[in-house]
């Protein structure tokens, strides 16, 4: 028998996340935790499932088989990280279809990232780069998150994405050694992404009230701008050994902090981006809806079946 059996509720909820256990979906908990929870990993299951988008536009355009072959297992893999995610959510009581609804409707939301276009197939390779690159900064730590099935499935999460960036990095490398054409291709591509990969770690800490309420809940486990710091740490010298150059003229190694210095995203593209005037926000959304809508006779097709299936 555990101590905890004999405390109050919100006292033995207390207990397990302040020694970072894991809460489970039948444990009892704040409802504005459960909130939270469903708010991130809704928007992180939907950020998968839109991201199927910008690099889905290349599948069949591929210079090759073999790149075909790797972006299609790739594309497919962030489906799975969709339906992953949207089941944990759904563990909270929240079903598939309300969350889908939230995200046609506008209600919820999904990384601003997925808002830019893919203008060439090197976008393919920057995009595994940076983008599944900053993605790993953001979920390994949320590995140890304190929603027990949130957990579970980043642990998955993360060992695909390390293949995701691999393979960006891979394309990226192999244009590098190509034609003065292909490296031009790679620094254009590279120029357009960057700010846009750093805004993904979300607005700097003094402007994300939610912050301090999610680390105390363990939901949340490094800060805004403890994760984008760590990526720039560790893209900088992978930017060097591919040869192409970050655009950021203020970006400097800094020896008293240990860490490299950094320019100042352009935060008012940012929120402008968020709230709903991206390049691509209406396309995306748009094909979400079709897609959801052409996808209804499947959905009833299958309820159909395991209705007879559960009376024969
Ligand atoms: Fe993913
Ligand atoms: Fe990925």
């Amino acid at each position: 028998m555990k101590v905890e059996d004999d405390l109050g509720l919100e006292e033995r909820f207390e207990r397990i996340v302040a020694r970072r256990d894991r809460i489970e979906p039948r444990d009892w908990m704040p409802e504005a935790y459960r909130k939270t929870v469903i708010r991130q990993v809704a928007q992180h299951a939907h950020s998968e499932i839109i991201g199927m988008q910008p690099e889905g536009n290349w599948i069949g355009r591929a210079p090759s088989l073999r790149r075909k072959a790797i972006l299609l297992a790739k594309v497919q893999d962030e489906a799975g990280h969709g339906l992953y995610l949207y089941s944990a959510t759904e563990t909270l009581g929240v079903s598939r279809d309300e969350l889908t609804e939230n995200l046609i409707s506008g209600r919820q939301k999904y990384s601003s990232i997925f808002n830019y276009p893919t203008l060439s197939y090197t976008d393919v390779g920057t995009i595994g780069w940076l983008v599944d690159g900053a993605a790993i900064c953001n979920q390994v730590p949320l590995c140890r998150t304190s929603f027990g099935p949130y957990g579970r499935a980043m642990i998955r999460i993360c060992k695909e994405e390390s293949f995701h960036q691999r393979q960006g990095y891979e394309l990226l490398m192999t244009m590098m050694r190509g034609t003065d054409a292909q490296r031009e291709m790679v620094q254009e591509s590279v120029n357009r992404f960057w700010w846009p990969a750093l805004m993904m770690f979300g607005p700097p800490d003094d402007s994300s009230p939610n912050t301090a309420q999610s680390m105390a809940w363990g939901i949340k486990t490094h800060t805004n701008d403890e994760l984008r710091q760590k990526f720039v740490d560790m893209t900088v010298p992978q930017a060097d050994a591919l040869g192409v150059t970050l655009p950021d003229p203020d970006l400097v190694w800094n020896e008293e902090r240990g860490h490299y210095d950094l320019g100042t995203p352009d935060w008012d593209e940012f929120w402008s981006v968020v709230g709903g005037n991206g390049p691509c926000n209406t396309q995306r959304i748009e094909h979400r809806r079709r897609a959801w809508e052409d996808g209804a006779w499947v959905r009833e097709a299958a309820m159909a079946y395991a209705e007879k299936e559960q009376t024969a």
